[in-house]
């Protein structure tokens, strides 16, 4: 199957009719219809599919002739995740799935088989969506989150991850770190959209990960006192809004002061009545800078100046931090190796940092990790408006393959 009867059997699944953004997540109806695709994905393939005890999804081309494939040389794993943010795009994540069942096809076309074991996977709740952590599968797989603090994260219903997984049939007793797994992985090489315009008005289609800034995320709970909006006089409110609308603006601000980004996505208001003062306002900021120095000096002054807006409002402040991801530098011996390959299929790329986490910065701690990007012709991502040119897919099947060929099959 061509990449585009894949990539459109995918297309529909979680697709809002309203928005065309994705609702993706984790252990709802559509992921199951995610995970489905998945596996006849694989089935088509004559791969061997599975998931793994944290959520995450694999499918492996086992390499002809080894009878024991966890004996043999490490594997090459590519792939991304197929979970959304609230209304995302097609392409972040699903691009990197894709392509890498595309990239087998074009492998088998050409004759080549793999001599050591080569796996697709997609990673469970990379967006964090749901669950509120980032890259929770990866981070699982890894031991970058210990699986009691997984298992207790609350979606905004109240239900733990774990009482979702368990209600999608799976153990979650079982999540936690894999070492078995991941030692048997010589690399993980991810492609994904491009976040951003650096290849936009270039030449090149693809472009090869350099770092990912540092980034995290922290929750601000503002809590005043409901009140009514037409006869509470001013000066004797307790609004917490005031103070979270100060600690938004105050975001801005540091960030271009620092050269760093932050940003507060989603806010959610109690009781959120039109004609009420609300009894607490939570907020959660998205902070990302070139260095680690940087970013905790953004977030310093955020929680600095939220802390005093709250105090002029009379209104408490519970700040706690969600996740924080430090710098990932990529492997140099992979980066450069798959820069070398991409040239030698006349695929120039150039090397770029992103400010975007994946699954691949979590995977680098552990394994040589690298990462591919197509081209965005506006950037645009987290929303239904993301795109890439379906010349810049193929070319990204091709980089791929040459990749996978190099790595997995010489
Ligand atoms: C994931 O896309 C992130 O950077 O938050
Ligand atoms: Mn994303
Ligand atoms: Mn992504």
């Amino acid at each position: 199957m061509s990449f585009a009867a894949l990539w459109e059997s995918l297309l529909p699944v979680g697709r809002d009719g309203g928005t065309g953004g994705y609702r993706r997540f984790s252990w709802t109806p559509a992921d199951a219809e995610c995970r489905r695709w998945f596996f006849t994905a694989a089935e088509e393939r004559h791969l061997r599919a599975d998931t793994d005890r944290n959520g995450n999804l694999w499918a492996w081309w086992d390499p002809p002739g080894i009878v024991d494939p966890g004996a043999g040389p490490g594997a090459v794993v590519t792939g991304s995740h197929l979970d959304s943010v609230p209304d995302g795009g097609a392409f972040d994540g699903p691009l990197g799935v894709v392509t890498a069942f595309a990239a087998i096809d074009l492998l088998r076309e050409r004759g080549v088989a793999p001599s050591r074991p080569l796996a697709v996977a997609a990673f469970c709740e990379e967006e964090g969506a749901r669950f509120g952590v980032a890259c929770l599968g990866s981070r699982l797989l890894a031991g970058a989150i210990g699986p009691d603090r997984a298992r207790g994260l609350r979606d905004r219903d109240g239900t733990t991850f774990a009482e979702a997984m368990t209600a999608a049939g799976r153990d979650p007793a079982a999540i936690g770190p894999d070492p078995g797994l991941v030692a048997g992985i010589a690399a993980y090489v991810e492609l994904h959209i491009e976040q951003g315009r650096a290849l936009a008005d270039t030449d090149a289609a693809i472009g090869v990960a350099e770092r990912i800034w540092p980034h995290g995320r922290w929750r601000l709970t503002f809590t005043g006192r409901a009140d009514h909006a037409g006869t509470t006089r001013l000066g004797d409110r307790r609004d917490p809004m005031l103070a979270c609308a100060a600690a938004i603006l105050a975001a801005r601000g540091a960030a271009a002061r620092q050269g760093a980004m932050a940003t507060v996505g989603k806010v959610i208001a109690e009781p959120g009545a039109v004609n009420a003062i609300s009894s607490s306002v939570t907020a959660w900021l998205d902070a990302r800078a070139p260095d680690e120095a940087h970013l905790h000096s953004v977030v310093e002054r955020v929680l600095a100046q939220a802390r005093a807006a709250a105090t002029a409002q009379g209104v408490g402040l519970d700040a706690s931090q969600e996740s924080v991801t430090p710098a990932v530098d990529f492997d140099a011996a992979l980066r450069d190796r798959l820069v070398a390959t991409l040239a030698a299929a006349g695929i120039p790329a150039p090397v770029l940092p992103t400010g975007a986490g994946h699954d691949a910065g979590v995977l680098a701690a552990r394994v040589p990790a690298g990462m591919l990007f197509v081209r965005n012709p506006t950037g645009v991502s987290h929303s239904p408006a993301e795109h890439a040119e379906p010349g810049d897919c193929a070319t990204g099947v091709t980089a791929l393959a040459a990749v996978l060929a190099d790595l997995a099959c010489s």
